[in-house]
């Protein structure tokens, strides 16, 4: 699997594009504009007939079926599927839970000890099964699957039905994974079904990660309010399912996304000196699950402990200290 959560370098670059010849293009047309002009008068005539006789059959169609809208965004068209913007992405019944919610996270492989005496486990929603999510849940346990949401990974059952034109730059260190496109239809699409496949494995909430590809070098158009609108799509998507959704990391955007996400990931903020970004959460009465690396694990010395652990910007966070590879090492403050 790829452990997309770990941070890495630049990628190379992964752009085409033939620019059209537009020059050419015009000169073609004033050497045969004559005849351009009278096809065109008759092209427009035609499609006026057109137009009237698809929105005669439109409407006979809209009334004959009975609104059975599956409301699936994104048919293949180029068009991205953005949020409905008549949809409310706080609107739905899911889990809301409080700050200072105690937690484990394992992406590393299936968790192999589901006793532990936390509230909330994250785990990887292609690798785990729905019998380990009830195991968890019979334990008294939520459950929080992750999922890359901006990034390509090579081994997903689901890997295939990206397109190439979905690819920005390739993550360094990680052959075979690129960001995404996250305004292409297709992706949304996919992120999608994948939502739909967390609802049918019982997980009660969603990690989505790699939604701060505008804070890279990403090779795409990503920016701050491009990353605020997938979020609002994944959140009534996630919240249509009755699961819960948090923000991963992106701390540009936690004021943009508080209102309609019910926690915050975040790796290192005491390592980076950024926790007071990702208050706003805490201030909503918000968990922020919150990891530091120490470098030492799993031997954690007492300063180690103390710097991870007594960070006044982190006062309230859910903070574990776990290993890179996110096993199932893990210590609380
Ligand atoms: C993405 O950007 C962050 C913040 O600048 C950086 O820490 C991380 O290494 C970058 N990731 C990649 C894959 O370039
Ligand atoms: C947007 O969502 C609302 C509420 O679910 C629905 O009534 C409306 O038809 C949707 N509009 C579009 C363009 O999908
Ligand atoms: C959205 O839904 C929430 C919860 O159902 C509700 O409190 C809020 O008033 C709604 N907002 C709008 C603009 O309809
Ligand atoms: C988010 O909002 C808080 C409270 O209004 C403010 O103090 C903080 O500067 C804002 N963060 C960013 C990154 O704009």
């Amino acid at each position: 699997m790829s452990p997309s959560w770990m941070s890495r370098s630049r990628g190379q670059a992964d752009q085409v594009d033939g620019p059209l010849k537009a020059s050419e293009k015009r000169s073609c047309l004033s050497r045969q504009s004559k005849t351009f002009w009278m096809l065109l008068v008759a092209g427009i005539f035609l499609l006026i007939i057109a137009i009237g006789l698809g929105i005669g059959l439109g409407i006979g169609l809209t009334r004959g079926s009975s609104g059975g809208n599956s409301g699936n965004g994104g048919g293949g068209s180029g068009t991205p599927s953005s949020p409905n913007s008549t949809t409310n992405a706080t609107a739905g019944e899911y889990w809301k839970p409080a700050a200072g919610t105690s937690w484990q996270i394992v992406l590393e492989n299936p968790p192999t000890d589901t006793s532990l005496n936390v509230a909330v486990y994250d785990i990887d929603l292609f690798d785990n099964t729905a019998s380990t999510i009830s195991k968890l849940h019979a334990n008294g346990r939520k459950v929080i699957c992750y999922f890359s949401a901006g990034s390509y990974e090579p081994n997903r059952a689901d890997s295939a039905q990206f397109k190439k034109s979905d690819y920005g730059k390739g993550l360094d260190g990680w052959p075979g994974e690129y960001w995404l496109n996250t305004n292409s239809a297709n992706v949304r699409a996919i992120m999608s079904a994948r939502l739909a496949l967390a609802h049918s494995k019982g997980c009660d909430g969603v990690d989505p990660d790699n939604v701060d590809g505008y804070d890279n070098d990403s090779g795409l158009s990503l920016s701050p309010s491009t990353a605020e609108d997938y979020l609002r799509f994944l959140a009534i998507g996630a919240h249509s399912y009755s699961m819960s959704i948090g923000l991963k990391n992106a701390g540009a955007i936690v004021n943009a996304t508080l209102d309609f996400l019910q926690w915050e990931v975040n790796e290192q903020c005491v390592q980076y000196e950024e926790c007071d970004l990702f208050r706003p959460f805490i201030a909503a009465g918000k968990p922020v699950f919150h990891i530091e690396y120490p470098g030492s694990a799993p031997s954690i010395s007492a300063s180690a402990r103390k710097s991870a652990c007594d960070n006044n910007e982190a006062h309230g966070f859910s903070t574990v200290m776990k290993e890179m590879d996110l096993n199932d090492w893990v210590e609380d403050c």
